[in-house]
């Protein structure tokens, strides 16, 4: 079987939808991975990717992990994503009729899927996504009646979990002189590093677009290429997935690593590799659930925003308690403990 074969097989969800877009060549890709506790929620992704079976794999996965963070946060929605794979370059205004025909798309599936922001969408997307798709579009700009972006109340739950960890390896929940290394400065990476940077954190900062060193001057930046392998107290990759595997796990200098980015092990066995070194983890799809689960319950539940805060801190912190209790009454490392919760 080819590797995307594979990942079906692995995948084992509900519904895999291809849309063609005929004007621009591209594709829609929309993975529903699981709508047993609500309509299939997730971000939409709009990258280059090699090839389309690679846009397939890499939504396949990440809509896996969606029904992952609703189900850990104990929060009622079910799983889904999408992927625009986009073969050119296209023009802004291209670009803006692309993202409005693809709100058709996700219209034509009735509600089974709703979707948000992603790596390469933005807030404004999401107005021209609703234009079509409404009402099942997340995070639309507050002039156009959404909650706006996604990415602070993410950032919110990343920098629980790292107190979290904190707690467990240094015996302390403060972050005030801690060296914390973050690969990958985008959206959520930015809103992380400046309440830790209010928090009294040291901040390693790397990303590979060096225009973003201008947004955090004061902390201390260095080649993207070596973030992971630097020495710190703890680790947030916070760009895109893959990017543990057992040759960057064996150079980590780390205590402990928190999943900013989805899907940060190349594969499972890596994440088993981590434990061994006694380097403790917080599993990306707890770590970083705060912004489905924070959206989606100010504009489907009513929440407040303080609401919002509150829940998502309470929730990661609950998630990661269980995972680390079930790691240990189980003999297993973090992840698989999470993992066994997450979709049984
Ligand atoms: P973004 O696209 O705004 O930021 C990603 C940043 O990483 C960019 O600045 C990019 O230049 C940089 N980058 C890419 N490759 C890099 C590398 N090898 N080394 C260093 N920097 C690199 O995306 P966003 O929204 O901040 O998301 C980041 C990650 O978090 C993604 O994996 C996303 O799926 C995940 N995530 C995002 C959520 C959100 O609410 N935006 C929610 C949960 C997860
Ligand atoms: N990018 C978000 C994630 O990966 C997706 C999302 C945001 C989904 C907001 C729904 C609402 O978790």
């Amino acid at each position: 079987m080819n590797a995307l074969g594979q990942a079906i097989e692995v995948w084992n969800g509900e519904q895999l939808e291809l849309v063609r877009d005929l004007q621009t060549g591209a594709w829609f890709v929309i993975a529903i991975h699981s709508t047993q506790a609500g309509p299939a929620r997730g971000g939409t992704r709009m990258r280059s990717y090699p090839n389309l079976d690679a846009a397939v794999i890499d939504v396949l996965a990440l809509s896996r992990a969606m029904t992952g963070k609703f189900r850990a946060l104990d929060f009622p929605s079910g799983g889904g994503k999408a992927v625009i794979y986009q073969p050119s370059r296209l023009s802004q205004q291209d670009r803006d009729a692309l993202l409005v025909r693809f709100g058709a798309a996700v219209a034509n599936l009735g509600g089974r899927f709703a979707t948000g922001p992603d790596v390469g969408t933005s807030p404004r997307d999401m107005d021209l996504i609703a234009r079509r798709g409404a009402p099942h579009v997340f995070c639309r700009t507050p002039e156009n009646g959404g909650a706006g972006d996604s990415a602070p109340l993410t950032a919110h739950g990343v920098f629980h979990a790292l107190c979290n960890l904190s707690q467990r390896i240094f015996g302390s929940q403060q972050l005030a002189g801690r060296t914390i290394a973050i690969q990958g400065v985008g959206s959520v990476g930015l809103h992380l590093a400046t309440q830790l940077q209010k928090a009294g954190a040291k901040l390693l900062l790397a990303d590979t677009d060096r225009s973003r060193r201008s947004l955090m001057p004061n902390a201390t930046w260095v080649d993207a290429a070596t973030i992971l392998s630097r020495e710190c107290d703890l680790l947030v990759p916070c760009a895109l997935g893959g990017v543990l595997t057992t040759q960057t796990v064996s150079g980590l200098r780390c205590r402990g690593v928190v999943g900013g980015a989805n899907n940060i092990f190349a594969s499972p066995a890596v994440a088993a590799l981590l434990h061994q070194r006694g380097i403790l983890l917080a599993p990306d799809f707890i770590a970083n659930a705060g912004g489905a689960v924070g959206i989606t319950g100010i504009e489907a539940l009513g929440w407040s925003r303080q609401q919002a805060y509150d829940e998502v801190a309470n929730r990661v912190a609950h998630a990661l308690n269980r995972a680390y209790v079930v790691a240990q009454q189980r003999s297993l490392d973090p992840m698989a403990a999470a993992l066994s919760f997450a979709y049984t």
